[in-house]
């Protein structure tokens, strides 16, 4: 009887080390105790300062919050483009989201590979971009076209300044990524949307 009661404390191994007893229920961990601080760096072997990484960080940061709104807007656009020019930008608007989704998780993972800690949430994203925020109901499409060019800008400036400033440091990973995935692949998505407000007429009279 005494046994049945008794409270279940870890068990002992034979060479006097607790072990944990096992147990069928989840264990769920505290929230919000965090093990590295946004902005911070981890050491990471990849013969590249703490300085050069930290820097490389905070710009791969600002332009993956940007590319995460841009990647929205995108979306927001796809579903509320009207008229008729509907079916060829909302297919436009959707491949244009998705390539800079594939940018958000090249961006991300860069900033992970240099010890640092990626912008993850969306409202955070939010905090730290500079793109405009559209209202929250519709535009015609020209304003949703001048309004992605913009955003398009924004985020070239600052890619711009990024591969500068990543020649300068040495973190060739970082300036690769942002001329050969980010500055063409922004370069290209602006020809193609501002194709869309070039006013030539179909046929030529
Ligand atoms: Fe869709």
């Amino acid at each position: 009887m005494a046994n049945r009661t008794k409270a279940r404390g870890p068990q002992t191994e034979k060479n006097g080390a607790k072990r944990r007893r096992s147990s069928p229920e989840p264990r769920l961990a505290p929230l919000g105790e965090e093990i590295q601080h946004f902005g911070s760096l981890r050491l990471l072997p990849v013969a590249l300062s703490a300085d050069a990484r930290l820097e490389s960080c905070q710009i791969l940061n600002a332009i993956l919050a940007d590319t995460m709104i841009i990647y929205a807007l995108y979306k927001k656009h796809h579903w509320l483009v009207a008229g008729p020019t509907f079916y060829q930008l909302h297919l436009l608007f959707d491949k244009h989201a998705e390539e800079q989704l594939e940018l958000v998780d090249v961006l991300a993972e860069r900033v992970q590979s240099l010890g640092g800690i990626a912008v993850g949430d969306p409202r955070h994203a939010a905090e730290l971009t500079t793109i405009d925020r559209p209202p929250d109901g519709a535009e015609d499409v020209p304003a949703m076209i001048h309004r992605l060019l913009d955003a398009h800008e924004t985020v070239l400036e600052k890619v711009r300044r990024g591969i500068d400033k990543t020649e300068k440091n040495g973190d060739w990973g970082s300036n690769d990524v942002l001329m050969s995935d980010v500055l063409r692949r922004h370069e290209l998505q602006v020809w193609f949307v501002a194709e869309h407000v070039v006013d030539i007429p179909l046929v030529e009279a």
